[in-house]
């Protein structure tokens, strides 16, 4: 496990976008697995600016993103299809069929499920996941539970999550009960994992991950099962790891 920290935000999001440009840049067919909330926002826009910088294309790479909320359409500007076109898809030369997110308004969602784990079988496996951290130890929006699951399913999110994510919503009662979201397998399954943290309030939740025992009840803590686990904070999430 690498675990670095930063005294700044923009110092994180810097090292973070150089990590994926690498991959981008050496790879003949990268994939990646991103992630969406708070924390990779500032990634992405440093990725962009390395992107407009030094020039490199994004046409042979293919993307899978963790996870999408159920019932809310593509052009909803929570929904994480609208997310990533804002944050990144729309400032860098990917072609639009090559990135992927789940659809959570198919009208079958068990096979719509399916349908992008096949996508992520096609994809052999992923090269860089990135991925935040829930307050309550989750990663994608694979919650702490008796048991997790290796492929894509639908999660009712808990409460907890609800109440994070309600501060990009006008209301909680706007914030979706379910998500798709990617399993554990592929997360796990990823040549290299880009954890990111920033702020105080993930402060004891990255150390119980990283530190404490792995188990289902923080579903980030099988990370540290991982071979190639980059794990990058900023001073504050980091505090109780130095
Ligand atoms: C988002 C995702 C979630 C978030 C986590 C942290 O695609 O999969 O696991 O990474 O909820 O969210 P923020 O960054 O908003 O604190």
């Amino acid at each position: 496990m690498n675990i670095e920290i930063f005294q700044t935000e923009e110092q994180l999001d810097r090292r973070a976008a150089e990590i994926i440009a690498e991959v981008v840049k050496t790879e003949d067919h990268p994939t990646l697995g991103l992630a969406t909330g708070g924390t990779p926002v500032g990634t992405y826009k440093a990725l962009i600016e390395l992107h407009q910088q030094q020039k490199f294309t994004f046409k042979h790479v293919r993307t899978a993103n963790l996870d999408e909320y159920v019932g809310l359409p593509k052009d909803h500007e929570q929904s994480y299809y609208y997310y990533m076109n804002e944050h990144l898809f729309k400032h860098i030369d990917l072609p639009l069929d090559q990135a992927h997110i789940p659809d959570g308004t198919a009208s079958d969602l068990d096979a719509e499920c399916r349908r992008y784990d096949d996508i992520l079988a096609s994809f052999g496996r992923i090269d860089v996941q990135i991925l935040g951290i829930g307050h309550n130890g989750h990663i994608g929006f694979n919650e702490p539970a008796d048991a997790l699951q290796a492929g894509t399913h639908c999660v009712q999110l808990t409460d907890d999550t609800i109440q994070a994510n309600a501060r990009f919503f006008s209301s909680i009662d706007e914030v979706p009960k379910q998500a798709i979201t990617v399993g554990v397998g592929p997360i796990l399954k990823s040549k290299k994992i880009l954890l990111l943290a920033k702020g105080e309030s993930k402060a004891d939740i990255l150390h119980q991950a990283l530190k404490g025992p792995i188990t289902t009840q923080c579903p980030a803590s099988l990370l540290q099962t991982h071979p190639n686990l980059y794990v990058l904070a900023d001073e504050a999430a980091g505090r109780k790891l130095k």
